[in-house]
């Protein structure tokens, strides 16, 4: 396997040439390493974080700042993966020129690339990304940041909604984003989308036919108790951890753990000196 950064433009190729591409949310340094090391194409500082680590309730109130915090923790681990800069809620939406200064905040912090939600309705803000040089990778079907306005239900399930979603996705390529993630659609809309377009499209919920696939991280290790029904669980986490926890919190309680491999002594002579320093000192203070 070449061990060469991925790029943007890697995506696109591997489209042309037919190979599949994977991505992967990563929060920190060894989320990044441990993609890193599985081969992945991408990871994604989703703002996802918002309910993974924040335990908030929805991806609404995650900030430029978490997103720049979980941005460096992941890039310090120096990915070969292209990593991607998830833009949250109003950090975009507003107006072209906020849309320009916050991406290009994450792209001069290090990040490869940032994404966006939306279709029709943000393509003036990527067209002026684009045109400042920076990698932009689109977000259609279920966009959790508007969820107060479509719900967090499947798209794409009637013939309007499907071909609206099409509509986004040839309108964000026209545009010049790199990629499209494609999130909760019924299948067919996603195959179709998949067929129509140059650039790659990576499904979440969206089924087999796209060019790649991306899960969050918690979900596919297991560490989410209430993933969504998509998901595909390849570790039992939340039990592994909790286990090896309540072992620990046993050994502790019985004083099975430190054990004598865990910690480090004196040699006994200075040992003997310690103890003489501690007796003049308590004799000094009439302890
Ligand atoms: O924030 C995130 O994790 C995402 C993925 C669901 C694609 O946007």
């Amino acid at each position: 396997m070449s061990r060469d950064k991925v790029t943007p433009y890697h995506f696109i190729k591997s489209k042309r040439e037919g190979r599949r591409l994977v991505m992967v949310t990563a929060y920190e340094y060894t989320h990044a390493k441990l993609a890193d090391d599985a081969g992945v194409d991408g990871v994604l500082v989703g703002d996802s974080l918002g309910m993974v680590i924040m335990g908030y309730r929805s991806t609404l109130p995650v900030t430029f700042g978490d997103v720049a915090h979980h941005l460096k923790a992941v890039l310090a681990a120096n990915p070969r993966a292209l990593v991607v800069a998830d833009m949250p809620f109003l950090t975009y939406e507003v107006s072209r020129e906020e849309a320009v200064r916050n991406a290009g905040r994450y792209i001069k912090m290090g990040a490869d690339a940032v994404k966006i939600e939306g279709g029709v309705e943000v393509i003036d803000k990527v067209e002026a990304m684009v045109k400042a040089g920076i990698p932009v990778m689109g977000h259609i079907g279920l966009n959790p940041q508007r969820f107060l306005v479509l719900g967090m239900r499947v798209r794409g399930k009637t013939a309007e909604d499907g071909s609206k979603i099409y509509e986004d996705a040839k309108a964000l390529e026209e545009a010049g984003v790199f990629s499209i993630v494609i999130e909760f659609t019924t299948s067919e809309v996603a195959a179709e989308i998949t067929k129509a377009l140059r650039i790659p499209t990576i499904c979440i919920g969206a089924g087999p036919m796209c060019d790649g696939q991306i899960l969050v991280f918690h979900d596919l290790v297991g560490l989410n108790t209430s993933p969504p029904p998509f998901v595909k669980k390849y570790a039992e986490g939340y039990q592994l951890f909790l286990d090896a926890l309540k072992r620990y919190t046993e050994d502790v309680k019985s004083g099975t753990f430190p054990e004598e491999r865990h910690y480090f002594k004196m040699a006994p002579e200075e040992y003997s000196r310690f103890l003489e320093i501690l007796n003049k000192k308590k004799a000094r203070s009439g302890s």
